[in-house]
């Protein structure tokens, strides 16, 4: 088998969404795309597409959040092919809202697991990986809440925080050993799946082009896995024209 430049990406869902759009644009810049998602008839409906549009892609269903789905996942990929692992972006996540005083222990956990822990164990497999080779590139996906806590995003932005910064301090001890890694804070909503046909409304009242376009995004991404060695980003924010931030 000849060598194929390997990327994995955890946390994809709907085909007309990040994870999807990421998986897409990899495979069409040639690398083989292992897609990991928890649904596995989405992955497999992602993956049929890559491929009949002439890319390299694997599914493997993938919870992020259980530390036996993840080794498999990185035993998987690095059972395939005879390529490097050089390109693994954590994407999961889940814009869970509430205000404090009603929300369940069982929410702000399941929302810092897929939206933190998750991207622990993704990282910790992707940099047990890298390192020997001395080279690779992690990038994660924030948004909004990354950076700001509002009134009712009490789980989730506690959780987002905790991504950046697991983020930044991986770029401190890594970055020296040759692994690039990355955070994009993605702020407001995307135009996917998820927005258009899960939240309508907003999506209308957001008007033209008030949704972050799937192209740009996986530009974004594309462009950080680019960039040479002596001229790393560590953080990407993206939003629309019309965004006030
Ligand atoms: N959508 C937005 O407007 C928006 C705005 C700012 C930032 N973001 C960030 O962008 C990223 C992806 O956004 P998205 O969810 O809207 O769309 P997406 O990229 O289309 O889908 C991501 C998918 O990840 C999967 N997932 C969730 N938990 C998982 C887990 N534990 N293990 C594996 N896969 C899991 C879900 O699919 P299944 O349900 O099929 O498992 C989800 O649909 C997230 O990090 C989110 O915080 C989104």
């Amino acid at each position: 088998m000849s060598e194929s430049t390997k990327a994995i990406v955890v946390g994809v869902g709907p085909e007309v969404g990040l994870g999807g759009a990421l998986c897409r644009r990899f495979a069409h810049e040639g690398l083989h795309v292992f897609v990991a998602g928890r649904t596995a008839e989405r992955v497999e409906a992602l993956v049929r597409t890559i491929r009949a549009d002439g890319g390299r892609a694997t599914g493997v269903p993938t919870d992020a959040t259980r530390e036996q789905d993840v080794a498999a996942l990185f035993e998987h990929v690095a059972g395939e092919g005879d390529g490097p692992l050089d390109l693994v972006v954590y994407n999961a996540g889940n814009a869970v809202l509430g205000a404090l005083h009603d929300m369940e222990t069982r929410v702000f956990e399941d929302a810092w697991r897929v939206g933190c822990f998750g991207g622990f164990l993704v990282g910790r497999e992707a940099v047990r990986r890298m390192l020997p080779g001395g080279r690779g590139t992690v990038l994660f996906t924030g948004a909004t809440a990354s950076v700001r806590g509002r009134a009712n995003t009490t789980a989730f932005a506690a959780a987002k925080a905790g991504l950046r910064s697991l983020a930044q301090s991986m770029a401190r001890a890594y970055g020296p050993q040759g692994l690039h890694v990355a955070h994009v804070v993605i702020d407001g909503g995307i135009a996917g799946d998820k927005i258009i046909k899960g939240l309508p409304q907003f999506a209308q009242a957001m008007g033209e082009d008030g949704l972050i376009g799937l192209d740009g995004l996986a530009d974004a991404y594309w462009y950080l896995y680019r960039q040479p060695k002596t001229a790393w980003t560590h953080e990407l924010d993206l939003r629309t024209f019309k965004e006030p931030f």
